[in-house]
């Protein structure tokens, strides 16, 4: 089951020198530091001699599942508000109105809806001062509008397109509390219709050409921003997951071309309906936008009149979030996941050399380099727990097959229809990759596969990184790049944890690996994060019916673990009809701000403020521990 209980090293270690705990031993040291670039050495032993005490990293006990309208942390921690949905930004800012009927232009410069992942930028030389930039992926009808329903009026549609993007928020700390400052200078809103350029090669491309951008360089706004990436020179990465849920068509029997249907737009635009009076989102009319979304976008949080870049690449798909990492010889890596069931996993690698010294200097880095998909060989065939080896195999017009022949005239349209680049070369269909992170003590790279209970009726068979047929529980995957270098092309793989329900099915496949408790299962793992000493923390966005396959296992939860030894505790239950994603520590690591998602989508909730309308708000949560330590330790 759990391989890292056998105590022999996994192959994925032998293969680069790791010692049993997942840290780089005494006698590997040597040789990893002849392939360790300065700065991932200095971090690993820095990290591993400094914070990460093996056995000790998890110091606190696991709670209990739980099913209340409230946040449930262990003892001796306690959480308060950061920001909730509608909060306004400016001191002067329209209020929240929780009966629905604020106006588009009030969320245009509030809060956004639905917090989704977020990264804080500590101001330089001011340990009290931080910017944390955050998601707002998409809202609730239900409680955005006064009737309800979907929208009725374009005014409804620009609402919703406002509500969604990015906010960036100043926050202080105070008595060694942090607190929103509102009406900072640095506060901002990005959403669905502010301007955006394109950079990289598919800018200007005749497909992201419409109507209103003749040259395919410019286009309004940026949403459904699910997870993000923090860059070593500065910046903010937001990326838009499910764009075409965005789209629809006034033509009841619009015909949709191949890579149109490979990324999932219906004619009926999946209940969010922005089609019927923005005609932007028509496809009858203006099919080009389309492919001017499914991007990584770019944002300098520190300049607030900065113009954010869709980097294009790092190719289109439906992006959960971009984990950044550096290459031996000092390139920016990219990890990346699809999140779509049977789509790929996938990494960029820039063209040029970070400058670690003149951050500006980065400005355009993200646009030129190479695209890679991941392909998994068979794994070893460990029922429970498989391991084995992969590749990444290069996303390149004129290589792999990838050229007129197979449908592409250009790299940019390679990167428009990366899916179907990614096919051509057979990469591996996944669970559903979620978020991606790569460790600071040891680079290797988690990333979450959150569920997929179609798999086997679908043509994707069970098996490698994705064992089973139907999977409601979902797991989690590493791998360990050969040489420890993020620009090797092969790599090896384990499991860390298979999620299951062991009450429900005891002694079956579905208990799960076994590190999966009745004292911490959880199902479909989504967000993922690592603090400075290597704590792995897991959240969730699954099943929180409490019944059947998920009896025992409560709401959604936020868990922490052990990479070196498994293990697994149960650090955080979110209230009722929440998902839990987003999270971000404090430079001292002694707040942890995480994110609770549309709170009530179904069930009753009232979180956080128990209004007098009994309505929910998503909001940013920071959790201390009341002696004022390091969380988790
Ligand atoms: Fe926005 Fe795949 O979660
Ligand atoms: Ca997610
Ligand atoms: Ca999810």
């Amino acid at each position: 089951m759990n391989l890292l209980e056998e105590n022999q090293p996994t192959d994925l270690e032998q293969m680069v020198g790791l010692s049993r705990r997942g840290f780089i031993s005494a006698g590997a040291l040597c040789g990893a530091a002849m392939f360790l670039g300065g700065n991932l050495l200095t971090r690993s032993v820095m990290a591993a001699g400094v914070n990460a005490a093996p056995g000790k990293l998890l110091g606190f006990d696991s709670i209990a599942a739980a099913t209340r309208d409230t946040l449930t942390l262990p003892p001796g921690y306690s959480a308060s508000v950061l920001i909730s949905w509608g909060q306004p930004l400016a001191k002067q800012g329209p209020a929240f109105d929780p009966s629905g009927n604020g106006t588009a232009k009030a969320q245009e410069v509030q809060f956004g809806d639905n917090n989704d992942g977020m990264s804080l930028f500590p101001f330089p030389g001011d340990d009290n001062r931080a910017l944390l930039a955050i998601n707002n992926e998409y809202t609730n009808y239900r409680y955005l509008y006064a009737h309800g329903g979907q929208p009725q009026s374009l005014e409804d549609v620009r609402k919703a397109q406002a509500s969604e993007g990015v906010s960036v928020i100043e926050i202080q700390r105070k008595d060694d509390q942090w607190h929103f400052v509102q009406g900072s200078s640095y506060n901002r809103r990005i959403h669905g219709n502010t301007p955006i350029k394109f950079g990289g090669p598919a800018a200007g491309h005749p497909w992201l050409q419409t109507q209103a951008d003749k040259l395919g360089r410019k286009v309004l706004g940026t949403f459904q921003n699910c997870a993000n990436g923090k860059t070593p020179w500065g910046t903010y990465l937001t990326c838009e997951e499910n764009f075409t849920d965005c789209f629809g068509s006034s033509h009841a029997e619009h015909k949709f071309d191949a890579a149109q249907k490979r990324y999932g737009v219906v004619t009926g635009s999946k209940e969010i309906n922005w089609h019927a009076f923005d005609p932007r989102f028509d496809m009858a009319l203006n099919p080009n936008e389309l492919n001017r979304h499914g991007w990584v976008v770019e944002i300098d949080p520190f300049d607030p009149q900065s113009t954010p870049v869709k980097r294009t690449a790092l190719g289109r798909f439906k992006h959960e979030n971009a984990a950044l990492a550096e290459t031996r010889d000092g390139r920016a890596v990219a990890y990346m996941g699809d999140d779509e069931r049977g789509e790929f996993i996938y990494r960029f690698i820039s063209r040029d050399r970070i400058d670690h010294k003149n951050p500006k200097a980065n400005r355009d880095l993200l646009d030129h380099g190479t695209l890679y998909v991941a392909r998994f060989d068979n794994s070893d065939g460990h029922p429970d727990r498989p391991k084995g080896s992969g590749e990444w195999v290069e996303l390149t017009f004129g290589k792999n097959g990838i050229d007129a022949a197979s449908g592409f005239a250009s790299q940019a349209e390679v990167l428009i229809h990366a899916r179907l680049a990614a096919s051509v070369v057979e990469a591996t269909r996944m669970d559903r990759p979620e978020w991606i992170v790569v460790s600071p003590i040891d680079g290797q790279v988690y990333c979450t596969l959150t569920n997929n209970s179609k798999r086997g009726d679908d043509g994707m068979p069970a098996g490698g990184p994705n064992p089973r047929e139907k999977n409601v529980y979902g797991q989690i995957l590493r791998w360990q790049a050969l040489g420890d270098d993020h620009g090797a092309d092969r790599f090896g793989w384990d499991l860390f944890v298979v999620a299951g329900n062991p009450s429900v099915h005891p002694g079956t496949a579905k208990a799960g690996s076994s590190n999966i408790t009745p004292q911490n299962m959880f199902n479909s793992p989504d967000g993922l994060g690592f603090d400075q000493a290597g704590r792995l923390w897991i959240l969730s966005d699954g099943d929180y019916s409490n019944a059947g396959d998920f009896a025992g296992m409560g709401n959604n939860q936020m868990l922490c673990a052990d990479p070196a030894s498994g293990e697994i505790r149960r650090f955080m239950v979110g209230p009722v009809g929440c998902e839990v994603t987003g999270i971000s520590f404090s430079p001292d690591q002694k707040t942890l701000f995480v994110g609770i998602q549309h709170p009530g989508e179904s069930g009753h909730s009232t979180f956080p403020e128990h209004l007098p309308n009994g309505k929910p708000r998503s909001s940013v949560m920071a959790i201390r521990r009341e002696d004022g330590g390091i969380i988790g330790a």
